[in-house]
């Protein structure tokens, strides 16, 4: 069986340029190895050995287009990803701007499916406070913002909540295999298609969750998404960012670190 030669970094370049044109989003940000890794092992799964062909194929066909943006995209998420973190948020952080500002405005940037936000819905709940908050969740895949703000989870997604967060979930037909989420926590969430790293931001925000987004970015795109986040804070707002990660240079750009993965503007 013969397998795809790996392209040369010029074929690389005029196929990445095609693509971003196509879908609208610039894959010169994305980190080369890892990307091209994933491209290279999907124009195996379709038999095919050039990137050209593969372009093609792309162009013309929305279901190998969809493949192909799941693989870039990858959407794996889960409610209260590294719950220890979710808890200081719960204690500390989210008390904390409630008491200063009254209401509080966040946003999910990278959100999935929304777990990450219906997670934070069921926080402020649980503190009474979700009519007064303003809840808003961007991710640049359509098709799973549509996922979001349908709120049906599988029995998988849904069951690793902790039993207080349960009443949340609502069985679903007979079978019991999907949950809908509570429609008070769907109808407080504003979800819109978001290019991360082309565009001017909202400002005002309290609370910047991005987490599991930027590891896929290159360095520089990086440092300027997390500054533009910091223009769109509040003073005294908080990034909330993914257990791996880390912002280096965050003095330089403005923030305090007052806890892991917390930082503030
Ligand atoms: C691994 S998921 C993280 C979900 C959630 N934040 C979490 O930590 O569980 C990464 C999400 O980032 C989104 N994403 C990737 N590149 C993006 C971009 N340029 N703009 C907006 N969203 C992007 C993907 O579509 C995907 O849904």
């Amino acid at each position: 069986m013969s397998e795809t030669n790996i392209p040369s970094e010029n074929e690389f370049n005029a196929f990445k340029k095609k693509i971003s044109s196509l879908i609208g989003l610039d894959l010169f940000n994305y980190k080369n190895a890892q990307m091209e890794r994933r491209i290279v092992s999907l124009m195996n799964r379709n038999n095919i050995y050039k990137l050209e062909e593969y372009y093609k194929l792309l162009a013309s066909d929305k279901g190998k287009l969809d493949e192909f943006l799941n693989m870039l995209t990858i959407n794996v998420t889960e409610f209260f990803r590294n719950n220890d973190k979710f808890e200081e948020l719960e204690q500390k952080y989210i008390p904390d701007l409630l008491k200063k500002h009254g209401s509080i405005k966040i946003w999910s940037a990278g959100c999935s499916c929304g777990a990450e936000i219906y997670s934070i819905a069921m926080i402020l709940d649980r503190l009474n406070v979700l009519d007064k908050c303003t809840l808003i969740a961007s991710d640049f895949d359509i098709n799973i913002i549509n996922r979001a703000k349908s709120g049906i989870y599988s029995k998988f997604e849904a069951g690793v909540t902790k039993p207080e967060y349960k009443k949340y979930f609502q069985p679903l037909g007979a079978n019991g295999d999907k949950f809908q989420i509570d429609s008070r926590l769907t109808s407080k969430v504003k979800f819109e298609r978001r290019d991360l790293l082309n565009g001017a931001f909202e400002k005002n925000f309290h609370l910047i969750i991005c987490r599991n987004v930027v590891i896929y970015f290159k360095e520089e795109a990086k440092d300027k998404l997390y500054a533009d986040f910091h223009s769109s804070l509040v003073d005294g707002g908080i990034l909330f960012i993914g257990s791996t990660e880390r912002i280096h240079n965050y003095k330089e750009i403005g923030y305090n670190l007052p806890s892991s993965f917390f930082y503030q503007k």
